[in-house]
């Protein structure tokens, strides 16, 4: 029985290691994520989407500013994953999260 776990255990962590290799390849995933599931409330600039800010109040939106850049990936990456205020908490998986993340720092250089 236990055994059998085990070897359970190792190929699962075997097919995680895979798939995030493979997705972190392809440098394009990353802005695609990101347009897919961010772009509509922070736009393609990351500086807040007008017509979203119209909506819920552009406090927030604007995540290319001094203020994100101070946060650590660990704390942002805590906010994509539960929500905050009128974020809603990401749907996408945790590999996926942090592309998006990525994407969205690399938009504040
Ligand atoms: C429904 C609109 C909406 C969507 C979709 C959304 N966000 Fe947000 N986001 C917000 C709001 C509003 C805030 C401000 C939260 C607050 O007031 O606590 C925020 C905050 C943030 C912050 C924190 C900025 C800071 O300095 O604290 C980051 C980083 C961020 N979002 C990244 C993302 C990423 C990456 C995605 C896509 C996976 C995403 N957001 C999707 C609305 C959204």
């Amino acid at each position: 029985m236990g055994h059998k776990i085990g070897i359970t255990i190792v190929g699962l962590m075997f097919w995680a290691g895979m798939t995030s290799a493979a997705i972190g390849a392809d440098a394009d995933s990353g802005k695609a994520l990101y347009e897919k599931s961010c772009a509509g409330c922070h736009g393609a600039d990351g500086k807040g989407n007008e017509k979203m800010a119209k909506l819920i109040g552009d406090k927030g939106l604007n995540i290319v500013g001094t203020e994100t850049k101070k946060k650590s990936d660990e704390q942002l990456l805590k906010l994509i994953a539960e929500g905050s205020g009128k974020m809603p908490a990401s749907k996408l998986t945790k590999e996926e999260q942090k592309q998006a993340l990525g994407y969205a720092r690399s938009l504040a250089k």
